[in-house]
């Protein structure tokens, strides 16, 4: 009876240290634990140097919609244009590499509140609904929606397009403003340039759309025009996740730096030229 209790206190003894091998292996695991709060504890940029190695300060990743010039649109194999240039030179004031994403207009703000992507530059309007879902840099550009219609149209104004057919891209302020417009029947295209060949060819009676890259497709698209008198005026801004308050203040910051600079007016120059 004595040597029964005996074995079962040395069976006990040994399921005892194997439970103490069990607590190793979690020893082991809170090491993996912090290892998982020091990236909480926000040194991604440290840790994607050292994963890329492409940069000490690791990679931006700017989220775009390319179809879209003079601000960002297709150069061979490139993306290139006002924000492209801006989104560099703050990479570069950051110490970090750029890495550009090109996807649908309205993915962007998904895009960067998700995480996917660190900003979003594509001649983003700051907009109040926008807001709810994304912080905006300082503004970098004023802008306006404008009307393009064929040359022998007979809308010459905002008034006019009141039960007109008109084309927008998807998700823009166009899209939002236009809706408003009475009457009115909205094409939605993926892209701007769409619109404009549906203008060309007769589909649709007129264009909401920003003006600089209204003044492009005109000139790249025979027998249309732009209205003088804008829709709306607007600013752009850099649109950056709602809880990264960090790179808010960098990226304000290198703004401000290229502002005094005068390497923004430098890049913007470099795509308009100023007589238009
Ligand atoms: N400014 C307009 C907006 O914020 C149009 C921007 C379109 N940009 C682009 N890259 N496609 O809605």
């Amino acid at each position: 009876m004595k040597k029964k209790l005996i074995s079962l206190v040395l069976i006990a003894a040994c399921v005892f240290s194997m439970a103490a091998c069990g607590s190793d292996n979690g020893t082991t695991g809170e090491s993996g634990d912090t290892a998982g709060q020091t990236s909480d504890a926000g040194e991604s940029d440290a840790e994607d140097a050292s994963e890329d190695g492409s940069s000490e300060g690791g990679t931006l990743i700017m989220a775009t919609n390319a179809e879209f010039p003079p601000y960002e649109y297709h150069d061979g194999g490139e993306i290139v244009g006002i924000d492209a240039d801006i989104a560099q030179a703050i990479a570069e004031e950051l110490g970090m590499t750029l890495e550009i994403e090109d996807m649908a207009f309205d993915s962007i703000i998904t895009a960067v509140s998700s995480g996917k992507a660190d900003m979003g530059l594509a001649g983003m309007t700051v907009d109040p609904d926008r807001q709810k879902n994304v912080n905006f840099s300082d503004t970098y550009a004023t802008a306006a929606q404008v009307i393009i219609v064929k040359e022998d149209s007979a809308i010459v104004g905002p008034d006019d397009l009141v039960g007109k057919k008109i084309g927008v891209q998807l998700g823009t302020t166009g899209d939002i403003y236009a809706e408003d417009i009475e009457d009115a029947e909205l094409e939605r295209y993926n892209k701007g340039m769409e619109a404009v060949q549906a203008l060309q060819q007769g589909k649709i009676d007129a264009v909401v759309i920003d003006g600089e890259p209204a003044k492009v497709f005109v000139s790249e698209n025979e027998g249309l025009k732009v209205l003088d008198e804008p829709l709306t005026e607007e600013e752009y801004a850099i649109a950056i996740a709602k809880d990264n308050d960090e790179l808010l203040e960098k990226v304000n910051t290198a703004l401000a730096t290229l502002k005094d600079s005068g390497k923004l007016d430098e890049i913007v120059a470099k795509y308009i030229s100023a007589d238009e």
